[in-house]
């Protein structure tokens, strides 16, 4: 009894870090990224900086790449262009571009 109830245990709580790691699919947000590359300048999927300034976005940390992107979506940054970028996407959106975002390696 005791056993069965710890595998139980188990099960469930192996099912729950799989649900807290759900981190988005990169490859989907590769695809979704692609409007972003027009100003954030990555080309062939490196970092390249534009001509004027934008932040870089590639290989930045994922939890900060949803946050940035939530608030913009919020309007809690209140910059236009980025803001109408935000409010285009969806959660699973943000979720997918910021672990295609963060799989880049920054120092390439
Ligand atoms: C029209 C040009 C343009 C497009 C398109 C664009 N961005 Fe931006 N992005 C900017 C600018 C300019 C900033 C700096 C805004 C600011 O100062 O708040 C910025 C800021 C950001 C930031 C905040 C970075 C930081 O360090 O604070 C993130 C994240 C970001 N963009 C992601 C994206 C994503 C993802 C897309 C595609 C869905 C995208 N951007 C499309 C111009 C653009």
């Amino acid at each position: 009894m005791t056993r069965a109830l710890l595998l139980l245990l188990a099960l469930f709580s192996a099912t729950t870090v799989l649900a807290q790691d759900a981190k988005g699919d990169p490859a989907e947000g590769r695809l979704k990224a692609y409007t972003c590359t027009g100003c954030h300048g990555i080309t062939g999927w490196k970092n390249a900086y534009p001509s004027y300034h934008v932040p870089r976005i590639g290989g930045q940390n994922y939890d900060y790449l949803v946050a940035a992107l939530t608030e913009y979506k919020k309007g809690e940054r209140k910059h236009p262009t980025m803001r109408a970028q935000g409010e285009s996407l969806s959660d699973a959106d943000i979720a997918d571009i910021a672990a295609f975002l963060s799989s880049l390696n920054s120092a390439e």
